[in-house]
């Protein structure tokens, strides 16, 4: 069969040089250098790293790009964005929201971000953004994977309606279980939350997503509830805590009985630095804590981690740009991740283990996956989180569904180069 596609002359992320990338209807056919055949499209990728597309496992669609509706959130915390969100929430119509994620998928198509877990609120009795999304999910399904997760933003059983609406939301198609213990009225309410949820999705066969302790209190541990619970229903390596701020306060003692816990139970951990960063530690004076979970630690104990990027221009922040680099970068700083393997993680982080939490069939650069691919302006992966790298092509399925023109800026200083891009600057020893 003629490949549809051939890209040459490949950098991979594993540090492969000089690989062609054949794809045949939709699937990668084959990977080696110098493959004699002809596609019916050629690219050269010049040596430039070629990625598996960009994949975020911790998105809010139904909020974003609402900034400033109906007002802007003043004091940039978390609290207020959930009171700010819950005043525009019955102000909602299903038109506007489908409008405003598709304006976000496009956003999105252009980073090369083609697979996105999103949480959606049930805590609303139309279920205008469930209705929304799954509208969303099948109009985008040709070039995004979109996962909706039931989520109980205002508790399951702190809002009145919310456990009937999230069984709703699941009946009407709605893909994974969410929840949010540490906002329950109790931990007691927390803790049973969290085990009426995992029953949910053991009896429904569906993954768990909840967003878990996302506070600075040391004391608020769901997620060791979380990692019981999935052992007890046997849903190992099905359930993700996201946030998992507490635990960046916990007590060190607690944390070395904890982590092999998640670890042994398959529990995979998300965080969201840029998130993170901006809303924990705001009850601190100084020093204040940097709220992001334990990454290096939960790696030593060979928990799966991810980087989610959670929020673009909504009432929890105003900024974001679909770019899984910005984040990859942030998560690199504020979890001190500075040396080359960890940086190389990093970039795992929002590629290869979020897809192993969505459990993404046809992911990764192999024969027989999809023919799915991302060009990035860089050398090598690292590189590419350095400069919040172009995305040259972005392919699905062997077709090209972007394509951004390379960097390049034009010096006007004598006796200097003429043209300049980040790109250009290698480290000395990149050992
Ligand atoms: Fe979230």
């Amino acid at each position: 069969m003629t490949p549809e596609l051939i890209v040459r002359n490949a950098t991979l992320p594993d540090g492969r040089k000089g690989q062609d990338i054949a794809i045949a209807a939709g699937k990668i056919a084959e990977i080696r250098p110098a493959i004699a055949a002809k596609g019916v499209i050629e690219i050269d990728a010049k040596g430039h790293l070629v990625s598996p597309p960009f994949v975020d496992v911790h998105f809010h669609m139904d909020a974003t790009l609402s900034l400033g509706m109906p007002r802007l959130n003043q004091s940039g915390t978390l609290l207020e964005g959930i009171g700010l969100w819950g005043e525009l929430k019955p102000l909602l119509a299903v038109e506007a929201v489908v409008e405003r994620a598709l304006r976000y998928c496009d956003l999105a198509v252009s980073k090369g971000l083609l697979a996105i877990r999103s949480h959606v609120d049930v805590c609303d009795d139309k279920l205008t953004g469930v209705e929304a999304l799954l509208e969303v999910k099948k109009q985008v399904a040709p070039y995004i994977d979109l996962q909706l997760v039931a989520f109980p933003q205002d508790g399951l059983y702190r809002s009145p309606s919310a456990e009937k609406n999230l069984i709703r939301a699941l009946d009407m198609g709605v893909d994974v279980v969410g929840g949010i213990p540490h906002f329950e009225r109790t931990m007691s309410d927390g803790a049973a939350s969290v085990r009426a949820l995992c029953e949910i999705a053991e009896e429904r066969g569906l993954l768990v997503d909840m967003h878990c302790d996302e506070t600075d209190d040391p004391l608020s541990r769901h997620i060791e509830a979380l990692a019981y619970e999935t052992q007890r229903v046997g849903l190992q390596g099905r359930v993700a805590g996201s946030h998992l701020t507490s635990m960046h306060s916990m007590d060190n003692y607690y944390v070395s009985k904890l982590l092999p816990l998640m670890a042994e139970a398959g529990v995979h951990a998300i965080a969201n630095p840029l998130i993170n960063i901006m809303l924990q530690g705001r009850h601190d004076t100084y020093p204040k804590r940097r709220g992001m979970t334990r990454v290096p630690e939960m790696r030593q104990h060979g928990v799966n981690v991810a980087f989610g990027q959670d929020c673009c221009m909504d009432p929890w922040y105003s900024l974001g740009q679909a770019d899984m680099l910005e984040v990859a970068s942030m998560g690199l700083h504020v979890g001190q991740l500075a040396a080359r393997e960890a940086m190389g993680f990093c970039f795992d982080a929002v590629t290869t283990n979020p897809a192993k939490i969505m459990q993404l069939e046809g992911y990764g650069l192999e024969p027989g996956r999809n023919g799915d691919l991302v060009i990035l302006q860089a050398k090598d992966a690292i590189e590419a989180i350095r400069l919040k790298a172009t995305r040259l092509y972005v392919i699905r399925r062997g077709k090209v569904i972007a394509e951004t023109p390379a960097l390049e800026t034009k010096l006007s200083l004598a006796g200097r180069p003429a043209l300049v891009n980040g790109a250009d600057y290698a480290p000395v020893e990149a050992g």
